[in-house]
């Protein structure tokens, strides 16, 4: 016998929603949950490589005043050395930053100073001598002398850090060493 309505010629079974039943519905809950826990897994993979620049959520931006860190003399040329800066900014407890600064010659000028902080997740980088890279415990993330990313998760260079020279004492400002 046919079933079809003899004035449209269409299955009155085919357009009547299926009823939901408990089994339809735990699988919908199913796939819905497996859906959202991946898109977790997406944001928290997306961040693991691009953690977001402290840089960026900062505002207004603090412009930091240059605060002395060394007598220059006291400074040996061609070593790295690692100095901590008070944080001129109102956080609570107050953060210390580091940088790594190198004295490249006999001129009191020549200076390279690098934010420690790696722009992966926030670790201290650390100087191996060996390797001639600054290499972060966190991660592994390593980077040249210059500060360029050389390997690992970080996707930025270290922060180059703003210098000069006044009455004889290495003056640094940063707001995001
Ligand atoms: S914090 Fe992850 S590599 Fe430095």
């Amino acid at each position: 016998m046919d079933s079809q309505d003899p004035a449209s010629g269409a299955d009155p079974a085919a357009s009547t929603p299926a009823p939901v039943t408990r089994r339809r519905f735990l699988a919908a809950c199913g796939k819905s949950a497996a859906a959202l826990a991946s898109v977790g897994v997406i944001v928290a993979a997306v961040r693991f490589i691009y953690p977001p620049s402290r840089r960026w959520l900062r505002w207004p931006r603090v412009v930091a005043p240059f605060q002395a860190i060394a007598a220059v003399d006291t400074l040996p040329v061609g070593e790295w050395k690692l100095f901590s800066i008070a944080s001129v900014e109102d956080e609570s407890p107050p953060k210390k930053r580091s940088v790594w600064v190198l004295r490249e010659g006999d001129n009191a000028n020549a200076f390279r100073v690098l934010s420690a902080t790696c722009t992966h997740a926030g670790c201290q980088v650390a100087w191996k001598s060996t390797r001639k890279l600054f290499v972060c415990p966190c991660h592994g993330g390593t980077f040249e002398a210059d500060g360029n990313r050389k390997s690992g998760p970080p996707q930025r260079a270290l922060a180059a850090v703003d210098h000069q020279v006044k009455d004889g004492q290495l003056m640094v400002r940063t707001d995001d060493a």
